[in-house]
């Protein structure tokens, strides 16, 4: 075994709940140093993670000695500025899903890596758990040109303002909204077995438009917890990608896909039916869709990359290309008509 990559983390969320557990976990990664906003709050992360160093100063975090890598796992509107600081700096650059605000941001993102020269990876890991794999193989199996694909997901947690505290994910300034949080990995899926998007039509809403902060305060929410898309696929074929969080019945995620040759289905018990024309499906399942396995896959595909030269996955020009997708979704909620993406050419 080559030596552990030194990495730190960025953000103390997702950061804490996944990735950190995951990082001292790998015989691949040494976590070495946490950052958060509040230096308090990086000393509690890094004792908790039994990590050497914290710091709620980045600048101090891209500094420590024979750092290699860096997970960002802040806010959206702030990946951007966190990313091309790490890349500019010679490090290798883990950044969470969206990549950015918007396109141009990205893009900014993807320049600094390859200037840099490093390797740059974004967590898509939703397609790495093992029913969202098999419903990526399966489809590229069987189902042949695309005829229907949806993704559906019901989820409780939004429900009433005292569910689930106001964050910046509630703050559409700092790149919040279920969008961010669910959409674009279900686009990121949709996008691995039908690339070729030619236009989207959407809708967002606000359905609890207050939610209780941590200090009792009741807050403003401005960024969506619920959406309805439309894509048409280039040379036919339609998908419809939906989310409710603030449904008073939630249930697992449900996937179809259905195209001219076959069937892929993803039912709420996590199991995978498929077949081609004129056969009976079969199924498989139930199989596993923890964040934490998924997340490993995404951290040993980055290991790979960096220490063995093997093409990263998920990629940031497929970061791009949902990012593209995630775009002209905004324009065409906010302007009510359909909206081709901008082109994103994957090497
Ligand atoms: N790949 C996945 O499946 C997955 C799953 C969940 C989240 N994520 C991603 O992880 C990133 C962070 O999300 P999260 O859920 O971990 O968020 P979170 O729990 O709110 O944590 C945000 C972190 O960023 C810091 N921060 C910096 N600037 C901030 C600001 N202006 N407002 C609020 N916090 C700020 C916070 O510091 P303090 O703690 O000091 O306030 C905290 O450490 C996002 O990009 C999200 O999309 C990815």
């Amino acid at each position: 075994m080559e030596k552990p990559i030194k990495i730190a983390i960025a953000g103390g969320g997702y950061g804490r709940k996944v990735a950190l557990p995951v990082y001292a976990e790998l015989d691949e990664f040494e976590p070495v140093a946490v950052w958060s906003r509040r230096p308090e709050r990086a000393g509690e992360l890094a004792e908790e993670a039994g990590v050497g160093r914290s710091t709620g100063d980045f600048d101090e975090l891209l500094s420590v000695p024979g750092l290699e890598a860096v997970h960002v796992a802040t806010p959206v509107a702030t990946h951007e500025q966190f990313a091309v600081a790490a890349a500019e700096r010679g490090l290798h650059v883990l950044c969470e899903k969206p990549l950015a605000d918007n396109l141009e941001g990205a893009r900014r993102i993807v320049a600094a890596v390859r200037s840099a020269g490093v390797v740059g990876l974004v967590d898509y890991e939703l397609r790495m758990k093992e029913t969202r794999r098999r419903v990526i193989e399966r489809a590229r199996e069987v189902v042949g040109r695309p005829r229907m694909a949806s993704v559906s997901l019901v989820q409780s947690d939004h429900a009433d303002p005292d569910s689930r505290p106001h964050t910046w994910v509630h703050d559409d300034r700092l790149g919040g909204g279920r969008l961010q949080g669910y959409g674009v990995h279900d686009l990121d899926l949709l996008l691995e077995i039908f690339p070729d998007v030619d236009a989207v039509a959407a809708a967002t809403e606000v359905g609890v438009p207050v939610r209780r902060a941590d200090d009792g305060e009741l807050r403003p929410v401005t960024a969506e917890d619920a959406y309805a898309l439309l894509l048409r696929f280039r040379g036919g074929g339609l998908g419809v990608v939906t989310l409710v969080a603030t449904a008073r019945h939630g249930r697992g995620d449900v996937i179809e896909i259905h195209g001219d040759e076959g069937t892929v289905r993803l039912d709420s018990d996590r199991q995978v039916w498929w077949g081609r024309a004129g056969e009976q499906l079969q199924s498989e399942g139930p199989l596993d869709a923890s964040s934490t396995e998924a997340f490993k896959r995404v951290a040993r595909n980055f290991w790979a990359a960096i220490r063995k030269g093997t093409a990263p996955e998920p990629s940031l020009e497929e970061g791009l290309r949902v990012q593209a997708i995630f775009d002209a979704v905004r324009t065409a909620d906010i302007e009510r008509r359909w909206v081709q993406p901008k082109p994103v050419t994957l090497p």
